[in-house]
């Protein structure tokens, strides 16, 4: 959800006046999502990087987050949508961590939609948390399955499509082992501008991409006849 401090700047304004508006394109964008039938949406919110950030920008995302999660709860779990959380969440604020948890026990039952959100994540550090976890399971062996299901996306299909606002062209340590056959897609679209037209167009986009997972396109027609 990239480009909220560009949009703030270009009005004269404080970055975190970006951020408040990028929830609410965050809002609406959940909620166009579930509407069109979307099984998985994943937010990246806040990377480990990103707590770098100068102390006043970082509270008042955490408060964005507080009352995200306050306000759309009831609504997301009317919705039939499950909230999920990736990354190192220990790292965030203790009421934080709570309020979080409270929303993951409500919504446990929804089956809709998931809606993951990325916070204190990065995708290297996901790589390196299961890599240990496997150490000290004291695995004999992995394949691709067993690596999969100790990242913090367990159980999770991998990402069909990323979209990327913000005009940058880069993964910036992203779900790195997920987005292995992802399809991409970059907008110069700021997040607070983000809406669900742009949501639909990176939808067609996707629908014109022929998915061939290393395959060839005679594989693939053959597979889609059985
Ligand atoms: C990137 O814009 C955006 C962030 C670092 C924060 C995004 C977080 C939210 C919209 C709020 C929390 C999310 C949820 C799911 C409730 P930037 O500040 O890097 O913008 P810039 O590249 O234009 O400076």
């Amino acid at each position: 959800m990239d480009g909220n401090g560009r949009w703030a700047k270009r009005r004269g304004q404080d970055r975190i006046y970006g951020h408040r508006r990028g929830i609410e394109a965050t809002k609406t964008t959940v909620k166009d999502a579930r509407r069109m039938g979307v099984s998985y949406l994943t937010l990246f919110a806040l990377s480990t990087e990103n707590l770098k950030r100068p102390r006043r920008e970082l509270e008042a995302l955490f408060n964005l987050l507080r009352g995200y999660i306050r306000q759309e709860i009831e609504q997301l779990v009317e919705n039939g949508v499950r909230l999920r959380v990736i990354g190192r969440t220990e790292l965030l604020p203790k009421d934080l961590q709570e309020l979080i948890a409270g929303a993951l026990a409500k919504s446990k039952n929804c089956r809709k939609m998931t809606l993951t959100i990325a916070l204190c994540y990065g995708g290297r550090d996901e790589i390196l948390r299961a890599a240990a976890k496997a150490m000290r399971l004291k695995k004999k062996s992995l394949d691709e399955k067993t690596f999969s299901a100790l990242l913090d996306t367990a159980g999770m299909p991998d990402p069909d499509l990323l979209i990327r606002t913000g005009g940058e062209l880069r993964i910036s340590n992203f779900l790195l082992w997920q987005l292995a056959y992802t399809e991409l897609y970059f907008t110069n679209t700021l997040w607070p501008d983000f809406s669900g037209k742009e949501l639909r167009k990176a939808v067609k986009f996707y629908q014109t991409r022929e998915r061939r997972f290393g395959l060839t396109s005679e594989q693939i027609e053959e597979k889609s006849q059985f």
